[in-house]
C-alpha cells in the first residue's frame, strides 16, 4: 500500500541496502520542507520504493524515485507516479520537471510512458560528468490531462 510519509511513519521504517538514495536522515531533512512530498511503499516495516517531490508555486520537481533491486519491474515505480499526478490534478499544477541520467534508460522509459518528454540537455551535469536530461511534463491547467508533447532536444 501507497503512504505519504511522515516523521512517525519514518520511525517505524527499516530502509534496505538495495534501495538507492534512500536513508532515514535524508528522509527527515525532506519532511522538515514544507513544499516537499515523499511516498512509500512497504513491505513488512521494509521501505522497498519511493517518490520524493517537491511541489513549488505550479511546479511539481521530481526529486527521486527509487525501488529496491528485489522488487523492480512489478509496477511499484509507476503505481507511485500515478499517486503523484492525482495530486497534481488536486494541486493544478502546470508542469512536472526533474533531471535523470542520459544513460538511465529504464527511468527515462518509466517517465516517457507518463508523458515526459526531453526539454533540455544538460552537459556533465553529474559529478562524474555524465550529462543530465531534464525532462518536462506539461498538464492542462482546466483539467490536469497531460498534454503530449514531443522532445525538444
Ligand atoms: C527506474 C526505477 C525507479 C523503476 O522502478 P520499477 O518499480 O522497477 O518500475 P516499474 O516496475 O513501475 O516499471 C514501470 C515502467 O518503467 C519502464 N521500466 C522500468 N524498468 C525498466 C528497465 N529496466 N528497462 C526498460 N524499461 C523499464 C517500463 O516501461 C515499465 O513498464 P513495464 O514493466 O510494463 O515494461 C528503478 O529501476 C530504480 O530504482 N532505478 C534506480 C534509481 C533511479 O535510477 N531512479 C531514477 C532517478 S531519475
Amino acid at each position: 500500500m501507497i503512504f505519504l510519509l511522515d516523521r512517525l511513519r519514518l520511525e517505524t521504517l527499516t530502509f534496505p541496502p538495495d534501495l538507492p538514495n534512500a536513508c532515514a536522515r535524508a528522509f527527515e531533512e525532506e519532511l522538515q520542507r514544507p513544499w516537499s512530498r515523499i511516498w512509500c511503499i512497504e513491505e513488512e516495516g521494509t521501505l522497498v520504493a519511493f517518490l520524493s517531490v517537491w511541489f513549488v508555486a505550479d511546479e511539481v520537481h521530481v526529486i527521486d524515485v527509487a525501488t529496491a533491486v528485489s522488487h523492480r519491474r512489478r509496477g511499484l515505480a509507476r503505481a507511485l507516479l500515478f499517486v503523484m499526478f492525482d495530486e497534481t490534478k488536486k494541486q493544478h499544477s502546470r508542469l512536472a520537471v526533474l533531471e535523470v541520467r542520459r544513460s538511465n534508460v529504464s527511468a527515462i522509459a518509466l517517465y516517457r510512458a507518463f508523458g515526459f518528454y526531453a526539454a533540455h540537455l544538460r552537459p556533465a551535469y553529474y559529478a562524474d560528468g555524465e550529462d543530465g536530461v531534464e525532462m518536462h511534463c506539461v498538464f492542462d491547467v482546466g483539467s490536469g490531462a497531460v498534454v503530449v508533447r514531443g522532445d525538444e532536444v
